[in-house]
C-alpha cells in the first residue's frame, strides 16, 4: 500500500509540474507580456492544457484510483489526498471533451464581448454571449449532476460543502442586520472626510510604504514577490513561489495600500503550507472562501483596525504628508467611512455584503428560477435600489461591472462574503486564545497573529473541507454571528451609535 502511495505521488508531482508550468505562462501573460507575443502564447496554453488533461484522464490514472480507493485504514492526508483526486477526474471526465472546448472559446469571446460592451456601457453586446454561457453552464450542471438544486452544483464548485440551503439562512440574518446597521449609520450626524487620500501621491512613494507594511506583517519576500498589473491578483508555483500584483493609482492611496495587504493575506497562507503536502494535490488553500477569509483578515481585521495603524500612522504621516496634522483617531474613522456605492470593489466594509447577496439572490435565479439573462439589468437595478438606495445611471457601473460573469465563473461570488464571516469566527477563537491581540499589533509585532493562523489554518493546506476546517478551528458549524458581532462593535464605535 505505502509503495502504491509512493508512486502515485510521484504521477501527482507530475501533474502539479505541468499545472505551475501553465500558471507561470499565466502569470507573464498578466504582467508584463510583449503584445506581438499574445497569440502564440495562447496556442502554447492551449496545447498545454491540452496534456494536462490527457494525464488528469489518463488510463494511469483510473488505475492508481481503482485501487487506491479499495485501500482502507488510510491516514487523514492520504485519504483526502485521494478523494480529491477521485473527484477531480470524475467531474473532468464527465465532461465531453468537445464540449469542453467549446466552452473554452465561447469563453474567450464572451470575455472579449464583455470588455467591449463595459467600455460602451451597452449590455445588449455582452446579453447573446453571456445567454450562451449560462446554456452551456446548464449543459454542465446536467452532465456533472446535483442533489438538491442546480446552483448547488456550481456553488461546490469553488466552496465544496455549500448549498442554497445553508446560504439562504446565513445571508439573510445577514443582510437584515447590514440593513439595520446602515440605517442607523445614514441617521447620525457623523460625517468622516476622507479626502486625504485622494491627494495624489506618486507611485514610488506609494511602493516603499508598502513594501515596508508587507515586509512587517510577513510576507517573505524569499519566497515571492510583488509586481504590477491592472488587476491585482496572488499566484503560487509551490509555497516558495509565491507571486503578488498591486495597482497604485496616484489620486487615491488606500487602494493600493489595502490591495497590497489583501493580496499578501492570500500569499502568507501559500507561503505557510508545508512541504510534506507537495504532490498530493493538497498542498493549496482549503477553498476559494477560505482563501478569502485570509485575505481579508489581513486587510479589514488586522489592516482596518486603530490597533494596527498606532503603529503605522507615524509611518503614513512621514509617506503621505497630507497627514501631518490630522490625529490617529479621525484617520481611523475616515478609513473606515460607510457609504453605499455602486462599485463593489470600491465598497466599505459593511456594505460589501450587499454587493455579494445582490449576485448570489442574481445567480440563484439565473440558475434555480426563471430569470432570465435578457432581465438582467432591471433586476440589478432594482436590488440596489432597493438595498443600497442607489441606482446606477449606466450599465458600465451597473450589471457591467465584475468580469466573473463573461467567463463563466457563477457560484463564485459568495466566496468573497464567506471568506468575511470565517473571518469573523476565527477571530473570535484567536482572541480566546490570545486576549492581547491587538496590543501586539499595537507594538508592531505581527509574528503572534502569523503563527496562530499558520498552526490552526494554513499547515493543513486544503486536507480539510472547509466545513470540516471551521469546526475544527472554532468547534463551531459556520455562522454569521460573529461578523454581525464585529460589524456592531466596529460601527457603533466609529459611528457613535447607541
Ligand atoms: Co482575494
Amino acid at each position: 500500500m505505502k509503495e502504491k502511495i509512493e508512486q502515485f505521488k510521484k504521477y501527482i508531482t507530475e501533474l502539479e509540474y505541468l499545472k505551475n508550468a501553465i500558471e507561470i505562462l499565466y502569470w507573464d501573460m498578466r504582467v508584463g507580456i510583449p503584445v506581438k507575443a499574445v497569440e502564440r502564447r495562447s496556442e502554447m496554453l492551449g496545447y498545454l492544457s491540452g496534456e494536462l488533461y490527457k494525464k488528469q484522464t489518463s488510463e494511469v490514472m483510473e488505475g492508481f484510483l481503482s485501487e487506491l480507493s479499495k485501500f482502507e485504514n488510510l491516514d487523514v492526508i492520504s485519504s483526502a489526498m485521494v478523494k480529491k483526486a477521485i473527484k477531480e477526474f470524475e467531474d473532468t471526465k464527465a465532461i465531453p471533451e468537445a464540449k469542453n472546448s467549446e466552452f473554452v472559446i465561447v469563453a474567450a469571446n464572451s470575455e472579449a464581448a464583455w470588455e467591449k460592451a463595459k467600455a460602451a456601457s451597452d449590455f445588449s453586446l455582452f446579453q447573446p454571449h453571456l445567454a450562451k454561457i449560462v446554456e452551456l453552464k446548464k449543459e454542465f450542471i446536467g452532465y456533472l449532476g446535483y442533489e438538491t438544486t442546480p446552483y448547488d452544483r456550481l456553488l461546490d464548485f469553488y466552496e465544496p460543502g455549500i448549498t442554497v440551503e445553508k446560504l439562504d439562512v446565513i445571508f439573510d440574518e445577514l443582510k437584515q442586520a447590514i440593513l439595520t446597521l446602515l440605517d442607523k449609520i445614514r441617521n447620525t450626524k457623523v460625517n468622516l472626510d476622507n479626502s486625504l487620500f485622494k491627494v495624489n501621491t506618486p507611485k514610488e512613494i506609494q511602493k516603499q510604504f508598502n513594501n515596508m507594511i508587507l515586509k512587517k506583517i510577513g510576507f517573505d519576500f524569499e519566497a515571492g514577490r510583488m509586481d504590477e498589473s491592472v488587476h491585482p491578483f496572488t499566484i503560487n508555483f509551490g509555497n516558495t513561489d509565491v507571486r503578488i500584483t498591486t495597482k497604485y493609482i496616484e489620486d487615491d492611496i488606500a487602494s493600493a495600500i489595502f490591495g497590497t495587504i489583501h493580496e499578501a493575506g492570500h500569499a502568507i497562507y501559500e507561503q505557510d503550507i508545508p512541504d510534506f503536502l507537495n504532490g498530493t494535490q493538497l498542498a493549496q488553500g482549503a477553498s476559494m472562501g477560505i482563501h478569502e477569509s485570509q485575505s481579508r483578515f489581513y486587510e479589514n481585521i488586522v489592516g482596518r483596525s486603530k490597533s494596527f495603524w498606532k503603529y503605522f500612522y507615524p509611518e503614513l504621516q512621514k509617506s503621505f504628508t497630507q497627514f501631518k496634522d490630522r490625529s490617529l483617531d479621525s484617520f481611523y474613522k475616515s478609513l473606515n467611512k460607510v457609504e453605499p456605492s455602486l462599485i463593489r470593489i470600491e465598497a466599505d466594509e459593511l456594505t460589501y455584503g450587499l454587493h455579494i447577496i445582490i449576485r448570489y439572490e442574481i445567480e440563484k435565479e439565473l440558475f434555480n428560477g426563471s430569470l432570465k439573462v435578457e432581465d438582467l439589468p432591471k433586476v440589478w437595478n432594482e436590488k440596489y435600489k432597493a438595498y443600497l438606495g442607489i441606482e446606477p445611471s449606466k450599465d458600465s457601473e451597473g450589471v457591467l461591472q465584475d468580469v466573473h460573469w463573461s467567463g463563466g465563473d457563477f457560484g463564485y461570488f459568495p466566496s468573497y462574503l464567506l471568506g468575511n464571516l470565517y473571518g469573523a469566527q476565527f477571530l473570535n477563537k484567536l482572541l480566546k486564545d490570545m486576549p492581547e491581540l491587538y496590543r501586539t499589533f499595537e507594538a508592531g509585532n505581527f509574528e503572534p497573529v502569523h503563527e496562530w493562523l499558520k498552526d490552526n489554518i494554513h499547515v493543513h493546506g486544503s486536507v480539510y473541507k472547509p466545513d470540516e476546517l471551521v469546526k475544527k478551528v472554532t468547534g463551531e458549524e459556520l455562522t454569521a454571528k460573529y461578523f454581525i458581532q464585529y460589524l456592531n462593535d466596529k460601527y457603533s464605535e466609529i459611528y457613535d451609535l447607541n
